[in-house]
């Protein structure tokens, strides 16, 4: 199955896969590199609406464009239309070209507010908060939940259909409810409503981790392209190779070797530049688990490359390991 061209308002998105947000994962540094290895659209992790204004400078930094190579938006989450409405102006202003709303996150923090995918249970409240949104801004909106808060209330084609006519551009639908958290699997036949219940595109999301997932995902919810989330993680240039892939090209291989070294070195630089070195050292961990834990010999540099403070060292460390492909893209490739 091939997947064509969709508008998100006036913004042409020629192959619509996408990066996920995942807070704390896909910060600027990680969508810049998924944005040069091929990934066609890019999503900012969630930023609170709220504390966005109050211009925490971490809020600041997750905001900024991933560079040129995608289209790129950024995501707000919140619970009080006013401060939803002042932080879109905001992130107009700051030159985002789409605007996502997150109704999705399933997180205590979150829905303890009342944002996130709590906004589900709530439609009028979800539409007041979307109608604000949408009308603050000239940019495209769009809207990224869940099938509804529990198996007994999926209502996603429901809130599909206010949002579409608030004026929202696009819809992402995770094939979970909020209950389920990341438990059991993605369903993404019950993404199939929501596409028949609006004219805009929808993209379906949910445990999409290679290309066989994205065209059985396509198939089933008859969604018009795919997110993709925590399949990126230590690889980040799955979008792209899925993007290939669904266009009906031969797919890029998986880095390795000097390839992969580069771009693991590159990542982990972007993050020193982009946080200082304290804390880049911090983030830059879970990627070297993703990146190393699976690999022959990965793990043991792993343990060196964790708990050394001195980035100098840690490249040195990197630059010495010789980054052998996994054995599952070994026998993807036999
Ligand atoms: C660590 C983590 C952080 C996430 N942060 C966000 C977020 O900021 N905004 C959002 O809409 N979804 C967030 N999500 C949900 C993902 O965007 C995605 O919907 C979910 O992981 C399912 O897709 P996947 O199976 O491809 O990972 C997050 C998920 C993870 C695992």
């Amino acid at each position: 199955m091939a997947i064509g061209p969709i508008h998100i308002g006036g913004e042409r998105l020629a192959v619509p896969v996408a990066l996920a947000p995942m807070a704390g994962i896909t910060d600027r540094p990680f969508r810049r590199l998924a944005a040069s290895l091929g990934a066609p659209y890019v999503v900012s992790e969630m930023v609170a609406s709220r504390e966005m204004l109050h211009q925490r400078p971490l809020s600041a930094i997750r905001l900024t464009s991933a560079g040129n190579e995608a289209l790129s938006a950024v995501q707000l989450a919140g619970c009080e239309a006013h401060w939803m409405a002042e932080a879109a102006r905001r992130v107009e202003d700051g030159g985002a070209r789409i605007l996502d709303i997150n109704m999705g996150c399933p997180a205590k923090k979150v829905t303890g507010s009342y944002s996130g995918s709590a906004l589900m249970r709530d439609p009028d409240k979800a539409l007041s908060l979307i109608e604000a949104t949408v009308n603050a801004v000239s940019i495209p909106v769009t809207l990224k939940m869940r099938l509804g808060w529990d198996e007994n209330s999926m209502n996603a084609p429901q809130i599909a259909r206010l949002a579409e006519v608030a004026g929202v551009r696009m819809l992402v639908v995770h094939g979970r409810t909020r209950s389920q958290f990341y438990k059991g699997t993605a369903d993404w036949r019950a993404v199939r409503p929501v596409v028949e219940a609006v004219d805009i595109p929808v993209l379906v999301n949910g445990d999409i981790t290679d290309a066989a997932a994205a065209r059985t995902a396509l198939a089933q919810s008859g969604a018009a392209g795919v997110m993709i989330g925590r399949g990126t993680q230590g690889a980040p240039w799955l979008a792209g190779q899925i993007a290939d892939d669904l266009q009906g090209n031969t797919p890029h291989p998986s880095p390795e070797g000097s390839t992969l070294r580069d771009l693991v070195i590159e990542h982990y630089e972007g993050l020193l530049s982009c946080y200082g070195t304290r804390i880049g050292l911090r983030g830059a961990r879970k990627h070297f688990g993703w990146y190393l834990s699976s690999r022959e010999g990965g793990a043991e540099i792993r343990e060196r490359v964790v708990r050394e403070d001195d980035p100098k060292t840690v490249i040195a460390a990197l630059a010495d390991y010789h980054w052998p492909a996994l054995a599952d893209d070994l026998a993807d490739a036999a």
